[in-house]
């Protein structure tokens, strides 16, 4: 089983480093354009090998796309990513140059991979890899609501003190500040509705704290945050690898499911070795009805822009 990611920066070695640590796969090659860059990512990687016991292959390599031939998934992973101040939608000139190219390389040597789309603005990037290409659409998944739920999870452990473990609950709509839709509705700590045990204004106030998480992360560390993506993609990964058909918010296109057609947004998959196997249809209520066609109006928004930087 061969995993490639493209770009060893954050969140591109974070996840390569989890997807060996927890045993994912047996060989996982790095790439980036930086001179040596992967290929030093990955030795330091190796060397982890014999202390944390695992045996997965770390393979780094400058711009060589020979090298990640008969890759069963490819997570992109290179652009610029946010600085303090800028939103993820602002990447998206120069981010939609690398994703384009790069998803046509990896095809060229890997032409059965399940591409996982995580470069910013990512819903977009999703759009644009997927029209590109023109792969199937189960084979193109975009990377934001696994994120984004682990941060919705942390924050309501938080609040109630109770395991992040025990605690299940979602996040759909667009990988954005203002787009994503944290399902409070339907959180729960181990099936009980975590509204027993936060008030109304309480649970407002994680969700909105989950909505910025990114952005809170990128003023504190300067760039945009990599341990908490790296390992969200990983997980993405097993999913897929190991067949587990797990249900996973991913942003994925769309041809009727919640109303909307021709759009790359969050909603919950079942992901497995075919990559999408089923995009489940959950029972929204009028109000998240709402929010999710605002969400969706505002990623179109963002893909019309793309269709002009590209034009
Ligand atoms: P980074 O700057 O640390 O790493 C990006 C790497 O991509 C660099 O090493 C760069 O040399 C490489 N690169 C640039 N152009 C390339 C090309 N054409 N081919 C191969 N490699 C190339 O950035 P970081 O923090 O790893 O973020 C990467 C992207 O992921 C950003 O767009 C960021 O906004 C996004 N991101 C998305 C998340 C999500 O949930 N979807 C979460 C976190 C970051
Ligand atoms: C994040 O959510 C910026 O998409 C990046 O951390």
């Amino acid at each position: 089983m061969k995993i490639t990611v493209i770009g060893a920066g954050n969140v591109g070695a974070t996840c390569a480093n989890a997807i060996a640590q927890r045993r994912i796969a047996s060989e996982v090659v790095l790439l980036d354009i930086k001179e040596n860059y992967a290929e030093g990512k990955a030795l330091d990687m190796m060397q982890c090998a014999t202390t944390l016991g695992f045996n997965t292959k770390i393979v780094g390599c400058t711009n060589d796309y020979a090298r990640t031939a008969g890759s069963e998934v490819v997570v992109i992973t290179s652009g610029i990513p946010r600085k303090p101040g800028m939103t993820r939608e602002e990447l998206i000139g120069i981010n939609a140059g690398i994703v384009k190219t790069v998803s046509e390389n990896v095809l060229v040597h890997s032409p059965n991979a399940i591409i996982v789309v995580v470069s910013n603005p990512m819903d977009t990037m999703t759009y644009l890899a997927l029209k590109s290409t023109g792969l199937p659409k189960n084979r193109i998944i975009g990377m934001g609501g696994a994120l984004d739920s682990s941060r919705f999870k942390t924050y309501l452990s938080l609040a109630i003190d109770k395991p992040a473990n025990d605690i299940h609950g979602m996040v759909i709509g667009g990988h954005g500040d203002t787009t994503m839709i944290p399902l409070t509705r339907l959180a729960s700590h181990n099936g009980v509705p975590v509204s027993q045990y936060l008030s109304t204004e309480k649970l407002e106030e994680v969700s909105a704290a989950t909505m910025v998480g990114g952005k809170t992360l990128t003023g504190m560390l300067g760039t945009s945050a990599w341990y908490a993506p790296g390992a969200a993609v990983a997980y993405l990964v097993d999913s897929i690898v190991n067949d587990q058909k797990k249900m996973i918010p991913c942003s994925v296109m769309l041809d009727g499911e919640y109303g909307q057609n021709d759009i790359c947004i969050g909603v919950p998959c079942i992901i497995g070795k075919n990559g999408v196997e089923e995009i489940v249809d959950v029972q929204l209520n009028d109000a998240e009805k709402v929010l999710f066609e605002k969400s969706a109006e505002a990623v179109r928004a963002m893909n019309n822009a793309l269709n002009e930087v590209i034009a």
